[in-house]
């Protein structure tokens, strides 16, 4: 593996997923693997699981970590090409890029969409300039159209609990008061799509995500119907992506949020949400503090499936 920015990336996905659960038996196998080496996280937005689930990954498997909050205490980077420098950014992309390359062993990178341009969030402007201009094997900790390494740890997740062989699976939209990309959801389709298992999509009208991602999944507009039967339900909020809406919040509807009523529905599911999480907007207190969620063991997950990730671009890269 040279970069990790998708599934397709991991290639054999119970591969992965058994090699995660080796790793979970002692973190610690691999302690010298990056000795001498080093990752350099980059933060173009805020984090909390990510910055630290890689870190400790990192350090897990005996690398070095730097990491950088690029919007605060860097200088202000310019993206485009061409631009007359004239203004508050006093960095081209093009310079910072090498020079952070130049000073690490594997680079991280957090870009968020930024919703100005649909062409250049899903062309990933950002992360593929890493790849082109740094040298360096690059993964992504979430780019504008994906979030590998938290599907990754939502697979693992799935597969921990999973009480039958090809379990249902529901991600349902729910109400939000900000725009939010559509990275999580179009990764976490992607992941599961390609498991096999029963799986559908309910959201609003307006809110269909990108059929690259979302792929033979039943999309579902009725969210009661969607949940009868559930082993888990995914939630999380989108942003449109269909034009001319694309970055705009079409509803704030709160009997999305999901509640008690709605989880009777299901199959006693397992509750999932990648967090951070807005209480009583995409989840009830009573939901998320039931025994049947599972949001803490999920983020746990992402120190395993960063760890792999990074196992694995130390192996076949040094
Ligand atoms: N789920 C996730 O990526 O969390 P952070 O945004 O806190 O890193």
């Amino acid at each position: 593996m040279k970069h990790f920015t998708s599934v397709h990336d991991i290639g054999d996905l119970n591969d992965a997923v058994n090699e995660a659960f080796e790793l979970k038996q002692n973190v610690f196998r691999h302690n010298t693997l990056g000795k001498n080496k080093t990752l350099l996280a980059i933060f173009f937005n805020s984090s909390l699981r990510t910055r630290l689930s890689t870190q400790k990954a990192a350090l897990n498997l005996g690398m070095n970590a730097i990491v950088l909050d690029v919007n605060q205490g860097a200088w202000k980077l310019e993206t485009e090409r061409g631009v007359i420098m004239d203004g508050d950014k006093p960095e081209h992309i093009l310079e910072a890029i090498p020079v952070m390359g130049s000073y690490c062993d594997i680079i991280g990178v957090r870009s968020f969409a930024g919703f100005e341009s649909k062409k250049d969030d899903y062309d990933e402007k950002i992360l593929n300039q890493f790849i082109k201009y740094s040298g360096k094997p690059v993964f992504s900790m979430e780019a504008a159209t994906r979030h590998p390494l938290q599907s990754f740890a939502d697979l693992i997740t799935i597969e921990e609990y999973k009480k039958t062989k090809r379990p249902k699976i529901v991600m349902s939209w729910a109400p939000h008061p900000k725009s939010l990309p559509q990275a999580v959801p179009n990764s976490f389709a992607e992941w599961i799509n390609k498991t096999g298992y029963e799986f559908v999509i309910t959201h609003p009208e307006g809110y269909e995500l990108d059929r690259q991602f979302t792929g033979n999944a039943k999309i579902e507009y009725d969210q009661n119907r969607a949940f009868e039967g559930a082993d888990f339900v995914y939630a999380k909020n989108w942003a449109a992506y269909g034009d001319p809406n694309y970055g705009k919040i079409l509803s704030m509807d709160k009997s999305w949020t999901v509640d008690a009523k709605k989880m009777a529905l299901t199959n006693n599911a397992y509750f999932m949400h990648c967090l951070p999480v807005r209480r009583n907007m995409i989840v009830t207190d009573e939901v998320i503090e039931s025994p049947q969620s599972i949001v803490i063991p999920e983020a746990a997950n992402r120190v395993i499936s960063a760890q792999v990730v990074l196992k694995r671009l130390l192996t076949d890269n040094y």
